[in-house]
Formats: C-alpha cells, sequence, structure tokens
C-alpha cells in the first residue's frame, strides 16, 4: 500500500525534475496559478493574471419583479502562461456549476475572487472556454468616492454600470481595462420590456414562455467597465448618421423631453466628431435615458453611453460621445491613466462650444486660470488639487483635476504646437491606439514624436507638478 502510493507520487515528481533540468515539459503540462490581480496602481485586485479574453458571450435572464438574475457566462481566452487554476473577479450572486473544455472544474471564492482550477492544466497559448453558471439578486457595490455602481434597480427595472469595477456585480471576467474583448450580451426579460445592451441588436425573439430574447453583438474590442445591460419600459427609437452609422436609443418613460432636448443633435454630434477626432470607432451610436435620479452620474458605457435622465446640456452630450474615442476606443492602460479618458472627454465640450458659437477653448482655459463661473460653471471648483497624472487615491480619479485641469494639459500643447499640429495629434492618438489600450507615458512619448516640439515644461508644471500652474 504504502510503497503504490508512494510510486504515484513520484512519476510526477521525476517528470517536474526532469522538466527543471532540460527546461522542456514534453507532453507534461506543468501548470501554475495564475495571478489574483493586475496590481493596477488604484485597485490592484482588479484584473487577473495569466490569461486574456477574446470573447465573453453572457445569457443573462432578468426578473424585475423579484430582481432574481440567472446568468451564463461563456468565457474565451488564451493563456499567457501554463494554468493550474486562474481567477476571474466575480462579487455576490450565487456560483451554481463552473466548466472549462468543457469538463467540471472545481472553484472557491475568496472575496470577489472566484478561483478557477481546471480539470486538467492548461498549457502556455492555449485557447479555452470557461463557463460559468450563476445566479441571484445582483447589488449594487459603493466606489472609494461614495457613488453607486455595478447592477442597480430602477424601480421597474434595472441598470448595469461598471466604471471602475462594478461590472463584477453582474458577470465574472477579467475586469480590468487592460484586458479588451468582444461580447456577445443576450438578455432575456419578461415581455413588454425593452433590454438595451452595446453594440448591435442581432435578434428580437419571443420565447414562447413570455418572454422576449434580446441578442446583442459587440464585434469591437470593449473594457468590461463599459458593458452595459438595461432593462425596463423604454421607448426605443432608431436611425442613421447622414453618415450612416447606426442610432439605437432607449429613453425611460417620463424623460421624453430627451428626444427635443440637447440628446436631437446626437447624430450631428457624431459627424462632427468624426470630422475632428477620425472615423467614429464603433458600428453604432446612441443613448440610453435612465429614469431621473437613479444614478448620480452619466456614464460613456460603450457604442451607447447612459444618462441619468433627459441630459440639459449639449456639453454633456459631446463629452459622453468623446469617450467614444477616448477612453472606449484608445483605453487606459491603468486606472491612473483616467486623465486621458477624462481631459480629453471635457476638451471635446470646449471644442463642440468653440465650433458652435460659445466660449473658445482659450477662453475655457482662462476662465479656470481666474476662477470665472459665467464661462464654465466648474472654473471656481478646486481642478489644480492635484496634477492629473497623479491622483492622490482612488477615490480622485474622477474629481475634477482629472477632468480641467487634464483638458487644460491639451490646450498647453495646442499653445505650444499651434493648431494645425494639435488636431493631427489628436486625430493621430486616436488612429494609432484605436481599439487599443495607451498610458500617461505613451501619450507624452507620442506627443513630442508626433509635434517634434519639446513638451517637458507642460508635462513637469500641467500633468505631474503639484503647485497649482500659473
Ligand atoms: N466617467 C463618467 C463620465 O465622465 C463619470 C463617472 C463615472 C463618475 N463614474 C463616476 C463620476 C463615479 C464620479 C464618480 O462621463
Ligand atoms: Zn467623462
Amino acid at each position: 500500500m504504502e510503497h503504490r502510493a508512494l510510486s504515484r507520487l513520484a512519476a510526477p515528481a521525476v517528470a517536474a525534475l526532469l522538466a527543471l533540468t532540460t527546461g522542456c515539459t514534453g507532453d507534461t503540462v506543468q501548470g501554475r496559478p495564475g495571478a489574483s490581480g493586475l496590481r493596477d496602481p488604484y485597485f490592484p485586485r482588479a484584473g487577473n493574471g495569466g490569461y486574456q479574453v477574446d470573447h465573453y458571450a453572457l445569457d443573462l435572464d432578468y426578473d424585475p419583479a423579484d430582481g432574481q438574475l440567472h446568468g451564463t457566462a461563456v468565457i474565451t481566452a488564451r493563456a499567457e502562461q501554463g494554468l493550474s487554476s486562474f481567477n476571474l473577479d466575480f462579487s455576490g450572486l450565487s456560483v451554481e456549476a463552473v466548466t472549462v473544455q468543457g469538463a467540471a472544474a472545481r472553484y472557491n471564492r475568496t472575496g470577489n475572487e472566484l478561483t478557477v482550477r481546471p480539470a486538467e492544466d492548461l498549457k502556455k497559448g492555449e485557447v479555452f472556454r470557461t463557463e460559468v453558471d450563476y445566479s441571484g439578486k445582483p447589488k449594487p457595490l459603493a466606489d472609494p468616492d461614495g457613488s453607486k455602481e455595478g447592477w442597480i434597480t430602477t424601480g421597474d427595472g434595472a441598470v448595469a454600470v461598471g466604471e471602475p469595477v462594478g461590472s463584477m456585480t453582474w458577470f465574472p471576467g477579467n475586469h480590468h481595462p487592460s484586458d479588451k474583448a468582444a461580447y456577445d450580451i443576450t438578455l432575456t426579460v419578461p415581455r413588454g420590456y425593452e433590454a438595451v445592451s452595446n453594440g448591435e441588436l442581432r435578434s428580437r425573439t419571443e420565447d414562447g414562455d413570455g418572454r422576449t430574447v434580446f441578442a446583442w453583438h459587440s464585434p469591437e474590442p470593449m473594457a468590461s467597465y463599459l458593458a452595459t445591460a438595461v432593462i425596463g419600459p423604454y421607448k426605443v427609437t432608431t436611425g442613421r448618421t447622414p453618415s450612416g452609422v447606426g442610432l439605437y436609443s432607449a429613453v425611460a418613460p417620463g424623460e421624453a423631453a430627451a428626444s427635443t432636448g440637447p440628446l436631437a443633435r446626437l447624430p450631428e454630434m457624431v459627424e462632427w466628431g468624426s470630422g475632428r477626432f477620425g472615423p467614429y470607432p464603433f458600428a453604432s451610436a446612441g443613448a440610453i435615458v435612465l429614469p431621473a435620479g437613479t444614478l448620480g452620474y452619466a456614464l460613456e458605457t460603450q457604442g451607447r453611453p447612459v444618462f441619468p435622465g433627459a441630459p440639459t446640456s449639449q456639453e454633456l452630450v459631446v463629452h459622453e460621445l468623446a469617450h467614444q474615442w477616448f477612453g472606449n476606443s484608445v483605453s487606459p492602460k491603468s486606472w491612473k491613466d483616467m486623465w486621458l479618458n477624462e481631459g480629453f472627454a471635457t476638451y471635446a465640450e470646449w471644442l463642440w462650444a468653440e465650433d458652435h458659437d460659445g466660449p473658445t477653448a482659450q477662453e475655457h482655459f482662462e476662465a479656470f486660470l481666474a476662477g470665472d463661473t459665467d464661462v464654465d460653471a466648474e472654473a471656481d471648483s478646486d481642478w489644480d488639487a492635484f496634477p492629473p497624472a497623479a491622483p492622490p487615491g482612488p477615490e480622485e480619479i474622477s474629481a475634477q483635476p482629472v477632468y480641467y485641469r487634464g483638458a487644460m494639459v491639451l490646450h498647453r500643447i495646442r499653445q505650444e504646437v499651434g493648431d494645425a499640429t494639435f488636431f493631427a495629434l489628436v486625430r493621430g492618438w486616436a488612429a494609432d491606439h484605436r481599439h487599443g489600450n495607451a498610458s500617461t507615458a505613451d501619450f507624452t512619448a507620442y506627443a513630442e514624436e508626433k509635434t517634434g516640439h519639446d513638451l517637458k515644461k507642460v508635462w513637469d508644471v500641467w500633468l505631474y507638478g503639484k503647485d497649482r500652474p500659473e
């Protein structure tokens, strides 16, 4: 007995020893656990190491009457190392089963980490399929800055918003913006409800059981914080911009004013953005207008931003639209790079105003320096409290300096290099990093190379400097 047990142990040990000494594993897969976080400077546990996701197929069945969600997530990923186990980020809900490559896998959960141990180790480079079946009543979570994100109920429905880490409340995944993937999100809801997500609506069918199935398809890479699912008695409108970008919008009952307000100019804004920043990065555009009061902010969910009630300013609509180029197509490498999202989206507001009989960007810039709230209501905010490329902590990644001083960095570049070179830089940035990820260091290097100017002083004073710039 003892002897047999020993020899059973000995065989793998000998194989491991051979692999070590020869540096070759032959048929033996030598997996090790994937990292449980990507060490993001602000959200160190967000995301996971050892694999990259290619595609998420999310099949979600939701009943607004009882708030119960039944989900199946099929995650197709590529192993970047031999894996004996790997993690998914997942918060709340109950996991019912996990399979990897069709075989039942063992799993356990600690905090927001779901650790999956496949029946067989995965080889480096292997494309593998993980299916997670889950259910329960999804809940929102609180951001470090106190705002709400994740799965949020809206009375007669729900909305999912994920910036920065809320998407783990409604599906398991590699929830860090550095791992973008294609998505197919299928939402099954009781008849009479609309269900809206990112991308294009492939089909809308009745399942014969009193429910409607909406199949949404997003072929372009998407960071998971930009995924959304909106369910409720919305009014849907569709159309096309003059240049052919598809439009699909949903407006909550009671927010009908949205259709005659600033949102009515969205088609024109898409064309304007394409002129300023280069081709619109996605196959479709639109907006989702939530019942007022369900959310404290708008979010640039991919292709189809959500607004907390009918937007009342053109600038807000332009801001969320501009994120489609800056943030959604060119995504941050880490949450420290947030100013690349918000500085650009804010600067887009100034450019829209400049191009439409409002204050020029120069006037906006000067208003902030002077605290002149006649030009911009935020001009006397604490926009100068910290350098935009270095928020003091995770609770500040959406604070004013990231937006306004971030926009001022861009305007300082424009002052240094002139309009023609500046707009070539902006378009080049969007084109060269289209559907990718970029960091602040990538941007500063790119800006100097593209413009041929030494911009060190701008970076030192405006981007990284602690003192209020003069
Ligand atoms: N990124 C959003 C925008 O600029 C705003 C946002 C999302 C936000 N989540 C937040 C603002 C949390 C404050 C707190 O459109
Ligand atoms: Zn923004």
